[in-house]
């Protein structure tokens, strides 16, 4: 680290920039933080209820520490909560999990309703409930449901069910967020704010105005992760190839 400090400061005397410790403060405020040392590290867009002040996050983007210390999702309009597996900042993805097990069962409820301001992936499902274990099936076990002797199975609406001909039909459930290729886990996807850029470049992504009355975002260099310390912040300002401003 010693014989690299002299090659930054030359690149950025080109530049303007500004040493503010002010800034370095504020920008604490918003460092990553985790729910549980397991968990994962929740930054911008995310903030965490009551640990992030409001201006550390986007709108809609608001996950809590619940009593296991689990991260949860908050979403005003769904009605069951998700908790958080992992965020990947750079594909702008969050992996849901169901605190309870029960996934499968928990999507049923969630017809039809906006996870805005996430996109999801969505499925017609058909549940059939068995007398018999069905193997080798296209059709998903929702064991949950099951009791025993009595096997409950998920299949996509549109497909042949030739092979569940001796069960008995329960009930359809329209674009609901059901995968087929991973049941146990729900993928939400976000594309604004559109932080892709900044995250593959190593940046910090992070609202424009520290206000949540804007939802402009900056991109600002962040000397800090990859090799120097802690103290030294530098914000560079002006019109760079690296600064990237998006208008939403
Ligand atoms: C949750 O985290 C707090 C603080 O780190 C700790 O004191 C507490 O024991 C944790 N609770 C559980 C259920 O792990
Ligand atoms: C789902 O949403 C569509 C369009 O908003 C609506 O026409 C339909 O009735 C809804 N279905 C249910 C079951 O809520
Ligand atoms: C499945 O069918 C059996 C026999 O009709 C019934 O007792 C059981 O409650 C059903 N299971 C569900 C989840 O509806
Ligand atoms: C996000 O921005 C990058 C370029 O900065 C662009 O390639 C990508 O298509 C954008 N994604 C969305 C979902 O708008
Ligand atoms: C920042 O937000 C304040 C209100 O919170 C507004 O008056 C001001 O114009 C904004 N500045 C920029 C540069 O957008
Ligand atoms: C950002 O907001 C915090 C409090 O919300 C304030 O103390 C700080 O001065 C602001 N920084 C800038 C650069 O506006």
């Amino acid at each position: 680290m010693s014989n690299m400090q002299p090659i930054l400061v030359s690149i950025l005397c080109l530049i303007p920039l500004v040493f503010s410790e002010v800034l370095g403060q504020t920008e604490d405020a918003c460092k990553e933080l985790k729910c549980e040392w397991h968990g994962p590290a929740i930054q911008f867009p995310f903030r965490i209820k009551d640990k992030h002040p409001k201006h550390c996050g986007y709108p809609g983007f608001l996950v809590s520490c619940n009593e296991r210390n689990e991260t949860v999702l908050e979403l005003p309009n769904i009605p069951v909560k998700f908790s958080v597996t992992s965020i990947d900042y750079k594909h702008q993805e969050i992996q849901l999990y169901d605190p309870d097990n029960c996934l499968s069962v928990k999507v049923l409820e969630i017809q039809n309703m906006t996870f805005s301001p996430f996109d999801i992936y969505t499925n017609d499902i058909t549940l059939f409930n068995c007398s018999l274990v069905l193997e080798g099936s296209s059709a998903f076990d929702v064991p949950c449901l099951s009791s025993p002797g009595h096997h409950i199975y998920a299949i996509a609406s549109s497909y042949y069910v030739g092979e569940l001909r001796s069960c008995s039909k329960m009930y359809n459930r329209l674009s609901v967020p059901f995968c087929f290729y991973e049941p146990e886990a729900l993928w939400l996807h976000w594309s604004e704010p559109n932080c892709t850029k900044c995250e593959a470049e190593g940046n910090t992504c992070r609202l424009k105005n520290n206000s949540t009355n804007s939802n402009e975002i900056e991109c600002v260099l962040d000397l800090k992760k990859p090799s120097m310390s802690k103290t030294t912040k530098l914000v560079v300002t002006g019109e760079l190839p690296y600064l990237m401003t998006l208008r939403i």
